[in-house]
């Protein structure tokens, strides 16, 4: 294989990755994007490792080997053990990992002693401090989300003036990084190590500043700011694939964010500048919003069984119950008796993007009554029963009537406007933002309280 092919295949690896982001965009094409993905994938090791022993022989290719097998053999056990309300936490702390690779890739580059161009000077210190801002947000995105750490926002006295300085002083610094004659080892040394502590410090401050209601934007976020990195990488490695891969991982992450923002009603340098989001204890004034109603597992099948018009409205309760398969088979006992079900799904139910699409795929419920909040909102009105089924905070209506709420503002599923709604929780606690529900309190809502797999199960039987 020579030069020429080797490029060839990473066309072909960065086309195939092209096609996999596109798959995973809609339900009925993800297994195809990640078959794309892998195949991608796999070309570009065999290119890369062909390359490693073509330059530097079969002892690069051994270390290489050894350091796939250690990685893959971490991976795998995270993988295998992880459950998916823990994916959040996974991913954040493999953006890490791809944070330090381009610290590390950034600091042996400084060490070339080759006569280089001074732009190669610049993309070691971009390369450095993207890196080193991935590498510890990542970490207390991962401590947040684990909760090892308080969610709750840090606010420190003159935290915007510090971020901002810190991004000044970088600039300032490269500049100087660039004019310094490259036989001043020491000095640039110490110019790239300063630099190294305070991106440090700004990814620690950046993350710690932002509230738990806001991590899922923050999550991708690091992703994208991973995926800049990694491109920031591939210009120290001379590496083009790595530069396309990671740009197009950098993108794709901000444009996530982007859509993630909108869902939530939030501009991007609020969420950045702290958002809401407590340990579940309730913020704000609590008001009295009066009684609630219970209701028992007879009652809603009956309601369920003169219905016409059903919409359930998942949430991050159905994934910590499992109860994803009772749900499916609660579904095709309604429909085989001709009731129109569908799902109304938010943008940000659940603990990451797509959660529930994932659940309910996996539970092999019919992509085309999966639909999204935009799509299914005017619908409640003509809706004979919502179930509400382990959500909160993505169907309370003081985002809407109540501006001095923390999610005031955020789009919500607008399933009070159904004649008849049912909430299974297993108490009156409040949910992610740690805000109280007045959909709870209202005349059309009932409680089914307990565990959601089992309440959903009572109701098959029931019916
Ligand atoms: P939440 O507002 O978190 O509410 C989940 C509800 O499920 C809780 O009220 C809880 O009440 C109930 N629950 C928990 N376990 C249950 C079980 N075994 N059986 C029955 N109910 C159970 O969920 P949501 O409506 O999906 O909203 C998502 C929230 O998470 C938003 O605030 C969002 O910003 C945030 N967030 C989202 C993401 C992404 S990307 N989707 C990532 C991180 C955070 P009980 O305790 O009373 O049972």
């Amino acid at each position: 294989m020579n030069e020429t092919l080797i490029q060839g295949a990473y066309i072909v690896a960065g086309l195939l990755f092209i096609l996999a982001l596109a798959g995973l965009s809609k339900h009925e094409t993800a297994v195809m994007g990640n078959k794309y993905g892998i195949v991608g994938m796999s070309i570009a090791l065999a290119a890369t490792l062909w390359l490693a022993t073509k330059s530097a022989g079969f002892d690069a290719l051994l270390i290489i080997a050894i350091a796939m097998a250690i990685g893959a053999a971490i991976g795998i056990a995270l993988a295998r053990k992880v459950e998916m309300t823990g994916m959040p936490e996974l991913i954040a702390m493999l953006h890490s990992f791809v944070g330090i690779a381009a610290v590390l890739v950034g600091w042996n580059s400084s060490y070339e002693t080759a006569a280089y161009p001074a732009i190669h000077d610049v993309e070691v210190f971009v390369g450095v401090f993207i890196g080193a801002v991935t590498f510890t947000g990542s970490i207390v995105a991962y401590l947040k989300l684990s909760a090892k750490m308080k969610s709750a926002p840090l606010v420190l006295p003159a935290r915007h003036a510090i971020n901002f300085g810190i991004i000044v002083v970088f600039f300032a610094m490269t500049i100087v990084y660039v004019f310094v004659p490259h036989d001043q080892v020491f000095l640039r040394q110490l110019l790239l190590g300063i630099m190294t502590v305070l991106a440090l410090f700004l990814g620690w401050h950046l993350v710690a500043s932002i509230g738990g209601g806001d991590m899922p934007v923050v999550v991708s976020m690091l992703n994208s700011y991973s995926g800049w990195a990694a491109a920031a990488a591939g210009f120290l490695l001379n590496n083009d694939l790595l530069i396309i891969t990671g740009a197009l991982v950098g993108s794709s992450g901000a444009y996530l964010s982007y859509i993630m923002c909108k869902a939530m009603n939030r501009s991007f340098i609020s969420v950045i500048a702290g958002g809401f989001g407590s340990d579940g204890a309730v913020v704000g004034e609590a008001k009295d919003y009066g009684e609630h109603r219970e209701t028992s597992a007879i009652e809603v099948a009956e309601a369920l069984k003169n219905a016409h018009d059903v919409i359930i409205t998942p949430g991050y309760g159905m994934a910590t119950a499992q109860a994803q398969y009772a749900v499916a088979d609660l579904t095709s006992k309604l429909r085989a008796r001709g009731v129109n079900v569908r799902f109304g799904i938010h943008p940000v139910a659940g603990r990451l993007p797509g959660h529930m699409n994932v659940l309910l795929a996996e539970a092999k419920v019919p992509y085309d009554i999966v639909l999204e909040m935009d799509e299914i909102n005017e619908d409640f009105p003509s809706t004979d029963v919502v179930l509400v089924i382990g959500a909160n905070d993505t169907v309370n209506p003081a985002a809407q009537d109540d501006p001095t709420s923390p999610i005031a503002g955020m789009p919500v599923l607008e399933v009070w406007k159904a004649a008849e709604v049912v909430v299974f929780k297993r108490s009156m606690n409040t949910g992610y933002a740690g805000v109280q529900n007045p959909l709870f309190f209202k005349d059309n809502s009932a409680m089914l309280f307990g565990d959601a797999k089992e309440r959903v199960e009572d109701i098959v039987k029931a019916l």
